[in-house]
């Protein structure tokens, strides 16, 4: 092994680790994006190639299909598998609801695409994430790039009727360049501190031409699996009424754990 992973990381392993016991053989699973989901990508991948876990996978965004492809994830198009059993993705931050805000990695519109075509939504994510009020980081909306300034300034506007704090909207780069999302649109974050009614928030924000999706889930997650450095792991269940505790041991020779390290 190769150095300590972070007690961040080792958060975002367990939850992934735990996450993938919701998925049985013969299932239609979707990947979610972002460095904990790539932990769950790989732990699937483990599990395919050790245990002959069979599953179709449909990935939400090329960065996660090449990633599972390398894990020997078999990869279909959501048009291929129509319907998923379940979805495990992160999020960037997460509620008392289990309501989300996604698209910190610029994912967001196949990320909602997919978990809302998905019997169930897994969300695998560290301590950090957990707010009282959604809207500390900054929400990500995907628009279409013509006429993005004015529907960036449409957006500003409305959102003076809305419930939230602040009304800064700024166009995510990449270097000197828009940031161009897999769909080929640009994401436009919206610095609003604290977001009161999330449901009509998303509602309105989707009525705005040039609008195509916004990073709110409302009432999409069913289950957020939150892992602690420590190897702790706790299982919320929105529709059980649930809480589950756990633990896992970080083991040397887990070959997953091992591999990640180098
Ligand atoms: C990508 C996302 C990610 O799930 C979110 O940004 C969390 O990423 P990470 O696990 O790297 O913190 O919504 O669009």
């Amino acid at each position: 092994m190769s150095g300590e992973l972070s007690p961040i990381d080792k958060a975002k392993y367990v939850a992934a680790k735990r996450a993938v016991d919701f998925v049985e053989d013969g299932m239609r699973v979707g990947l979610g994006t972002g460095s904990t989901a790539a932990w769950m990508v790989r732990c699937l991948g483990e599990m395919v190639r050790e245990d002959g876990l069979r599953i179709k996978g449909v990935p939400t965004s090329t960065r996660t299909a090449e990633l599972a492809r390398d894990v020997g994830i078999e990869v279909i198009s959501l048009d291929e598998a129509k319907w998923l059993d379940v979805t495990i993705d992160g999020a960037d931050e997460f509620d008392g609801d289990l309501n989300l805000i996604k698209g910190g990695g610029g994912a967001l519109l196949q990320e909602k695409i997919v978990a809302t075509a998905s019997d169930q939504m897994i969300v695998i994510t560290d301590a950090s994430k957990e707010v009282e009020h959604l809207g500390s980081f900054p929400l990500p909306i995907e628009v279409i790039p013509f006429g993005w300034q004015t529907s960036k300034s449409l957006v500003e506007e409305m959102l003076i009727s809305m419930d939230v704090l602040g009304r800064d909207a700024t166009l995510r780069m990449n270097g000197d360049h828009p940031y161009v999302t897999d769909e080929g649109n640009h994401i436009l974050d919206l610095h609003l501190g604290r977001i009161g009614n999330a449901r009509q928030l998303s509602l309105v924000l989707n009525q705005v031409p040039g609008v195509v999706e916004n990073g709110l889930f409302v009432d999409i997650c069913d289950v957020v699996v939150l892992g602690y450095g420590d190897g702790r792991v706790e299982t919320r269940d929105i529709n059980e009424g649930t809480v589950q505790e756990d633990r896992l041991d970080f083991v040397e020779s887990d070959n997953l754990f091992t591999d990640m390290m180098d």
